[in-house]
């Protein structure tokens, strides 16, 4: 079954408050995170609060087959800017389980008429987030203290359908 038919995106929910925090402490996310320290329960406890009163962005879990394996998040930045960041929490998760994942957020970013341009931050050594941007079609607009900025605008994402297409069809492997 593709990831097209195996994933959806739903809200983050109270049921994620605690998988959340454990996914987002794990050495291989926090590695590749701007802030790199632990998370304690009291600081996760704000952050998690905050999110779900706020409505200035949107925080969804991605589920496979019923199973949540990721979080992406976008928060508006500036008007018609809006900043995502993400993970892929679940380790055994399928090689494109992340693809697949932000071409659902895109879409659903993209439906809303205001939205004109998804930012991002990278840490510069991560080939992989950086490989993952520019595959669904992310520019890099600036490099600093190894930091990358990478930016997706409206029309560019229109005009790479086809791209997304072949993330949703593929097929995880196993299946
Ligand atoms: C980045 C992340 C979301 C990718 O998730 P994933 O499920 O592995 O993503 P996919 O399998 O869909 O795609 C990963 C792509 O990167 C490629 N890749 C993996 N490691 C790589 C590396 N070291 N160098 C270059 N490309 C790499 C894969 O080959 C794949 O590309 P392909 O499909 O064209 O072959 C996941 O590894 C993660 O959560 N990392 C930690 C948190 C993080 O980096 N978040 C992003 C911060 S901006």
């Amino acid at each position: 079954m593709s990831f097209k038919s195996a994933m959806i995106l739903r809200p983050v929910g109270a049921q994620d408050r605690i998988r959340l925090r454990d996914w987002r402490n794990q050495d291989f996310i926090r590695q590749a995170s701007l802030t790199d320290h632990k998370i304690t329960v009291d600081e996760h406890n704000a952050w998690f609060d905050n999110i779900l009163s706020r409505d200035d962005g949107v925080w969804c879990v991605a589920e496979l087959h019923g199973n949540p394996v990721g979080h992406v998040n976008a928060v508006m930045q500036d008007g018609d800017t809006w900043q995502w960041s993400f993970y892929i929490g679940d380790q055994n998760a399928p090689k494109g389980t992340g693809a697949a994942m932000l071409t659902l957020f895109l879409a659903e970013l993209f439906s809303r008429d205001g939205v004109q341009a998804i930012a991002a931050q990278t840490v510069a050594s991560n080939a992989a987030s950086r490989h993952l941007h520019e595959k669904l079609g992310f520019v890099v607009t600036g490099e600093a203290d190894d930091v990358l900025d990478l930016s997706l605008s409206r029309a560019r994402w229109q005009d790479s359908q086809a791209i997304y297409d072949a993330c949703l069809s593929r097929v995880p492997k196993g299946e």
